[in-house]
C-alpha cells in the first residue's frame, strides 16, 4: 500500500487537499463544485435524488483518501448536477477519528471539498437521540456542537470563530422545506464504543441532545476553510440509558435503512432549494 501523504507531519494538509481537488476535477471532468455533501448512515439514497450523477469515482484514487473502514460507507465520490445546474460533490467516504489515523485524515474530505470550490458543506450522520420525544428514524437539524473528542483539526495557533457554525440561514432554508424539523446540540464522542448511560447524562447536563462520532471535527474544518455548514442527524436509536434496551450496530443500520428513502428525499429537496 502506498503511504498516505497526510501522515507526513511536514506535509501541508491544505496543499494535499488542493492535489486531491485536482484529482477530483480530472476524474470527474468537473472543474468546480458548488456544494459538498457527506453521506452518513441512513442518508445514502440522497445522491440519486439530487439530480444526475455525471461521474462516480473510487475515493481511493483521490490523493490522501483512506480505504473505507466500514461496510455501509461505500468509499466513492460522486459528481451530481441538479436540475438548476448546481454541482454537488457527494462524499460517501468518511474517515472516523476512532479508526486511529489522526484528525488530518478525518477532515481531508472537507478540505478537498473546499478546494473544489464548494462554499456550502452539508454534513449528515446517524446518531443517538437524548430527547425522549425523538423517535428512531427521525431526522433533526444540528444547531451547535460539543466537541468531546479532546481533538481538533486546527494545527498551531489558528483561532477560528465558531459562532453560528451550523448556519442559521441554512437551517431556516431546511425548515422552509420541512417546518416540523426539530434541532439539537450534537455531542461528538471519540467512540467506537457507544456511550455509557452516565456519559449520556453528562452530555444532557452539558446541553447536548444528540450523540455521535463524526460531525463536529468536520464542521470545524469546514468553517476554517470558509464554508457555510448545514448539519443533519438521523436519530437511529435513543442514546444509552434513554433507551430501555441495549444498543446494537445492527439496529442502528436497520433504522438507517428504514428511514433512508424519506430522509434522502428531504435532503435532496433542501439542497435543491439552496
Ligand atoms: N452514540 C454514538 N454514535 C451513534 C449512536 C449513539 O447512540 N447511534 C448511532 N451512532
Amino acid at each position: 500500500m502506498t503511504p498516505n501523504p497526510l501522515d507526513d507531519p511536514a506535509a501541508d494538509p491544505f496543499e494535499i487537499a488542493r492535489l486531491a481537488a485536482d484529482d477530483v476535477a480530472r476524474l470527474t471532468g468537473v472543474e468546480h463544485h458548488d456544494i459538498a455533501l457527506t453521506l452518513g448512515s441512513g442518508w445514502g439514497k440522497a445522491a440519486e435524488l439530487l439530480g444526475e450523477t455525471t461521474a462516480t469515482i473510487p475515493a481511493a484514487e483521490v490523493t490522501g483518501f483512506s480505504a473505507p473502514a466500514l461496510a455501509g460507507h461505500p468509499g466513492t465520490l460522486r459528481s451530481v448536477v441538479t436540475a438548476t445546474g448546481v454541482r454537488v460533490l457527494v462524499i460517501g467516504a468518511r474517515t472516523h477519528l476512532y479508526e486511529g489515523h489522526g484528525v488530518r485524515r478525518v477532515v481531508h474530505s472537507v478540505r478537498t471539498a473546499a478546494a473544489t470550490g464548494a462554499r456550502i458543506m452539508v454534513l449528515t450522520n446517524g446518531a443517538g437521540g437524548i430527547r425522549e420525544s425523538w423517535r428512531p428514524g427521525q431526522p433533526v437539524l444540528i444547531s451547535d456542537h460539543l466537541n468531546l473528542t479532546a481533538a481538533s483539526p486546527l494545527e498551531g495557533a489558528s483561532f477560528v470563530d465558531l459562532t453560528d457554525l451550523y448556519s442559521s440561514r441554512l437551517r431556516e432554508a431546511a425548515r422552509r422545506v420541512d417546518p416540523t424539523l426539530d434541532e439539537g446540540v450534537y455531542c461528538q464522542f471519540r467512540g467506537p464504543q457507544y456511550e455509557t448511560p452516565a456519559e449520556v447524562r453528562m452530555a444532557r447536563t452539558l446541553g447536548g441532545h444528540i450523540v455521535g462520532m463524526s460531525t463536529a471535527l468536520e464542521a470545524i474544518a469546514a468553517r476554517q476553510s470558509g464554508m457555510e455548514v448545514l448539519g443533519f442527524s438521523l436519530i437511529t436509536n435513543l442514546a444509552a440509558g434513554i433507551s430501555p434496551t441495549a444498543l446494537s450496530h445492527e439496529e442502528v443500520l436497520e433504522a438507517g435503512r428504514t428511514a433512508e428513502p424519506v430522509i434522502s428525499a428531504l435532503l435532496a429537496r433542501v439542497i435543491g432549494s439552496l
